[in-house]
């Protein structure tokens, strides 16, 4: 997929002229003859780069950019500003407004394409940055089959309800439920950005494969295609995919899968904080002690990780939550009851648990938890 560049300007040989010399270069193009058409298109279209006039009889290229920049759906597009003049005031008013670089009238060709060039690749570095721009929640089981999806998707819901705009993702590919359990259409979602070139993966390319649940979050599924498990070999994808999701939410929160994959330290290390999902039964604690170790031993902190205690069966069978904290030995971010009939009747529905079942322990223990880790991120910005 081409990145798209918006051109607004009042000059019409300008929008064809430099419309002509970027579709040549294989860019894909949409024109504005105003500012405030510019900024309707901008919204509509979504574009990888603005080029923007200065001189416009209505809203002026300075006034279009803080427009732009005050809109958070808007405000990461970077802008390259035109001008006939070349004075410097003019310059530090656009850096001020927020302009990323400027353009001279009349704009050699070569000159052109080397300053498109030159913004996307910073933009798409910028994003390959997470952290700065979304905090990230990582999710992890110490086996499969725990209820590390449930969990996660759940914490997801209750972070969304408590004001946080997130972005769920399944970097599992291969082994997913999402789409199946939230009943979406959609379940190729990362599978198909992981076969690409880095190049091609920006923000409309992630944008493409979101679906939007009607419980109002947002999705990034993994299909449970088990051939797709190879794509975890995908590290760079993985990390580009995430650059890019931080742009898009204030919060992510990522279904790792159970165990060590190929990606897993990688995708840990950009994550702010790690929820460790055990069930308190011998042996997952063992395992979960040994995936620990693991996790400490290739670097990452101690203090970025939590465990979430998923419980499925009767109090009786399991081991006391304090010493499993003991043994394991990090911070307890919450507890989950067994809920065999409404998490069957939530996966049946197509809905999270805590919204079909708004009442219930099981939602109270969710919030709580999301509310101990929300506490323990730091805002987005600071
Ligand atoms: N608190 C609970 N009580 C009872 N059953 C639960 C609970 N939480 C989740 N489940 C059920 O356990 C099963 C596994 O849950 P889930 O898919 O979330 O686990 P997972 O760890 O993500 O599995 P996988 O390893 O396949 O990714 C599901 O059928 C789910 O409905
Ligand atoms: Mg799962």
């Amino acid at each position: 997929m081409s990145e798209r560049i918006l051109i607004i300007d009042d000059d019409i040989d300008t929008l064809k002229l430099v419309g002509l010399m970027l579709e040549r270069q294989g860019y894909e193009i949409a024109v504005a003859g105003n500012g405030a058409q510019g900024l309707a298109k901008a919204a509509a279209v979504r574009p990888d780069l603005i080029l923007l006039d200065v001189m416009m009889p209505d809203l002026d290229g300075y006034e279009v950019t803080r427009r732009l920049r005050s809109d958070p759906t808007l405000a990461h597009i970077p802008i390259i500003m035109f001008t006939a003049k070349s004075m410097v005031d003019d310059k530090v008013m656009g850096f001020e407004a927020g302009v990323d670089d400027y353009l001279t009238k009349p704009t050699h060709p070569a000159e052109l394409t080397a300053h498109v060039k030159a913004v996307l690749a910073r933009s798409q570095q910028a994003r390959l940055t997470p952290g700065d721009k979304a905090r990230v929640l990582g999710f992890i089981g110490a086996r499969g089959g725990l209820g590390t999806t449930t969990t996660a998707v759940n914490v997801a819901v209750a972070l969304q309800d408590s004001g946080h705009d997130v972005l769920i993702v399944e970097m599992n590919p291969g082994h997913g439920t999402l789409a199946l359990e939230l009943n979406l259409t959609q379940s190729q979602g990362i599978g198909n950005l992981l076969t690409r070139s880095l190049k091609d993966i920006h923000l409309r390319s992630v944008e493409t494969e979101i679906a939007n649940h009607k419980s109002g979050i947002r999705v990034l599924p993994a299909s449970h295609q088990p051939s797709e498990s190879e794509l975890e070999q995908a590290v760079p994808q993985m990390e580009a995919i995430l650059g890019n999701i931080s742009a898009l939410c204030t919060t992510a929160v990522l279904d790792l899968g159970a165990g060590i994959r190929a990606y897993t330290r990688h995708i840990l290390e950009l994550c702010d904080l790690i929820t460790l999902v055990v069930e308190p039964i011998y042996p997952t604690t063992a395992v979960a002690r040994a995936l620990l170790d693991d996790i400490v031993a290739s670097g990452i902190s101690r203090h970025k990780l939590n465990l979430a205690l998923i419980t499925r069966q009767r109090t009786s069978l399991q081991i006391p939550w304090r010493q499993v904290q003991t043994d394991i030995g990090i911070e307890l971010a919450g507890i989950v009851s067994p809920a065999p009939e409404q998490a069957h009747q939530a996966s049946q529905g197509g809905m999270p648990l805590i919204i079909m079942h708004p009442e219930s322990l099981v939602t109270d223990q969710i919030n709580k938890m999301a509310d101990q880790l929300a506490s323990q991120m730091q805002p987005v910005g600071s």
